[in-house]
């Protein structure tokens, strides 16, 4: 049952590519909420994808757009406006590839032209979506945009690669952004970071599920799974929220304030009963 949070709102979601993606329940949530709105990925995507079905489910209009093309973008803020009858209320940025990660090129043996394409996929792309927005004119005032990060932008999280140099750089566009739009059109930016998360995306991380596992352990209030993001995303899109902008918001149960738990403390000394491994590394 939702409380109309969205009601009269339209909105554009990028990143929705099955059911586990985070933008599909932002999807799901953003409807039960009142909005309408259109959904975007990349052709393949959109082609092959299992988007097609959440379309129809929710009458949303899928326009299909590489987010590192200007013209695609534009594209999607044009015929969002159109389908969905003014402008635009709320953006999602849910969008993450990393093909160093994908071809397993640790961290310290980076391929540079796939980095530059995490870079641009990862983090530019919300540039672009932000200033083919602005240029547009196509939020209205006190609308809201959310781009999606990870802690690993503020701290070392083995395996994460150069996707935490690309949330780094994506939150860092978020208030740079969030300034201007704020000033010139009253428009909120701000991304939230999340616990991670089963999903496509997700699982391509190395080592994922012991970090999902310890996370969810050193979290107070455990991890937070795609669902919740989603209600989270929905307040933030929603007027109760009218001035929260340039933020980093951490959505994590806490994970991102700890240092040490007690049960990892009690973990910890256990090792040094069981094995030297503490001596080695
Ligand atoms: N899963 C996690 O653990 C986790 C944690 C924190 C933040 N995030 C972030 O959440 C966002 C959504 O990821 P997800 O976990 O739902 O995985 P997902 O794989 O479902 O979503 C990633 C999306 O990015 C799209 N994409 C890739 N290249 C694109 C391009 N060039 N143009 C347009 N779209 C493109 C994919 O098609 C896909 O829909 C990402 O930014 C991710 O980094 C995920």
């Amino acid at each position: 049952m939702g409380y109309n949070l969205l009601k009269g709102k339209r909105g554009i979601i990028f990143g929705a590519l099955n059911d586990m993606s985070i933008a599909w329940k932002v999807a799901e949530k953003a409807a039960e909420e009142g909005a309408v709105f259109t959904l975007s990925n990349t052709p393949v995507a959109c082609r092959m994808g299992e988007v097609v079905e959440l379309g129809k489910k929710y009458n949303a209009e899928i326009i299909p757009a590489d987010a590192t093309k200007v013209e695609d973008l534009e594209n999607v803020f044009d015929k969002s406006m159109e389908v969905l009858g003014g402008k635009i209320d709320f953006v999602l940025h849910s969008i993450g590839m990393s093909l160093n990660v994908r071809k397993k090129r640790v961290y310290h043996d980076l391929d540079y032209n796939y980095l530059s394409k995490t870079l641009d996929i990862s983090a530019i792309s919300f540039h672009k979506m932000l200033q083919v927005a602005f240029k547009k004119d196509a939020m209205n005032e006190w609308g809201s945009v959310l781009g999606l990060s990870y802690v690993a932008a503020q701290r070392v999280l083995y395996g994460y690669n150069d996707m935490a140099d690309a949330k780094a750089l994506l939150e860092s566009i978020g208030r740079s952004f969030g300034y201007i739009y704020g000033r010139e059109k009253r428009v909120r930016v701000n991304t939230i970071s999340q616990s991670p998360t089963v999903t496509t995306a997700g699982s391509g991380v190395k080592g994922i599920d012991g970090l999902i596992d310890f996370s969810d352990r050193m979290s107070p209030l455990g991890n937070a799974d795609a669902e919740e993001c989603a209600n989270y995303c929905v307040t933030m899109f929603s007027d109760l929220t009218k001035k929260v902008t340039m933020q980093n918001l951490f959505h994590d149960g806490g994970f991102s304030s700890m240092g040490m738990s007690l049960r990892a403390m009690t973990q910890y000394n256990k090792s040094f009963e069981t094995d030297d491994i503490s001596t080695k590394y």
